[in-house]
């Protein structure tokens, strides 16, 4: 496996596996990699892709310092595990490499993310989107992959990133993969290395109620379902919910009622102590989205 620090060696590589006629997937990610990531690197393989995967802690998305300043990292430990999943390569840059122009340059591009980008983790992050439609778009741009994969775990970041594409009038195909979960249910997450071993022994209260709360959806409103999932989180130790909203699958747009959509979507942020954990479940999904 190739490990690329720099922007010109990036593109040098990339040109290198154009000429031999591959094709190409993109795997970005911040590091401290788990299961859930390797799946995705997994699903390019399965594609034939090429895959490059990146590995960059990107400051522009981070809207409080402090999880900016805590977030894992381990670069030995992720070369090691991309090489394993049968990584091409690994672009691992610095700040100044990705943005050369600085991370708060005044004039930097103000990216249309529409409505997707407004709800849920757009109200409560403000900036976040437009600091990854940032990191992500140069991504695109820089390596040209005919696929980008990423996590389900991150719904709204999917829906945000194909418009981003969209609108940015970049060709290319998302692929989005399913949660990977631990073996007690909680979404694998870097963020859970962070949690204090009382805190994860609650964590997967958060999967556990969701799943519940299908069954439950069944015979009550949407309204009762959502009752019962935040009361039941908020009754755990360490637990409060930022928000739980349940959704239009493509326009991320809260239903009222399940005859609303035929793709409904629970997404939740709940604190662990200091950690902000996210999560997901589906209600209900047509056969081809
Ligand atoms: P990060 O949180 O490192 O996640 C990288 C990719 O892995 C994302 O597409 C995310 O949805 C996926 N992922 C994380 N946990 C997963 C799980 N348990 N199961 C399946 N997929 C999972 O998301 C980001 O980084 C950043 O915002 C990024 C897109 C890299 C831009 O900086």
């Amino acid at each position: 496996m190739k490990v690329l620090r720099t922007v010109s060696e990036l593109r040098e590589y990339v040109a290198e596996l154009r000429g031999e006629g591959r094709t190409i997937g993109l795997v970005p990610t911040m590091g401290a990699l788990h299961e859930g990531h390797l799946s995705l690197i997994e699903a390019a393989r399965r594609n034939g892709d090429a895959v490059v995967a990146s590995v960059f802690v990107n400051p522009t998305q981070f809207n409080n310092p402090t999880d900016l300043a805590t977030y894992p990292r381990c670069e030995e430990a992720d070369l090691r595990l991309l090489e394993e999943a049968g990584a091409s390569a690994a672009f691992v840059p610095t700040v100044e490499e990705v943005y050369p122009e600085g991370t708060d340059a005044p004039d930097t591009h103000v990216f249309d993310l529409g409505q997707v980008a407004e709800v849920m983790e757009g109200k409560f992050r403000p900036g976040h989107f437009q600091g990854v439609a940032r990191i992500v778009s140069k991504l695109f741009r820089l390596v040209e992959p005919d696929r980008g994969y990423f996590g389900e775990k991150d719904f709204q970041q999917i829906a945000v990133i194909r418009r981003m594409a969209q609108t940015e009038g970049i060709d290319i195909e998302i692929v989005s993969c399913p949660i990977r979960r631990g073996a007690d249910g909680l979404a694998l997450s870097s963020r859970n290395a962070l949690l204090t071993p009382g805190q994860r022994a609650v964590a997967p209260e958060i999967h556990r109620a969701l799943a519940y709360s299908v069954n439950y959806s069944q015979s009550h409103s949407v309204q009762a379902t959502h009752d019962t999932v935040v009361e039941r989180l908020d009754a755990q130790p360490f637990m409060q919910v930022e928000y739980f909203e349940i959704v239009d699958g493509r326009t991320l747009q809260p239903v009222a009622d399940w005859a609303d959509s035929d793709y409904i979507v629970g997404c939740i942020t709940v604190y662990c102590g200091k950690v902000r954990l996210i999560d997901n479940i589906t209600y209900r999904k047509p056969e081809k989205i």
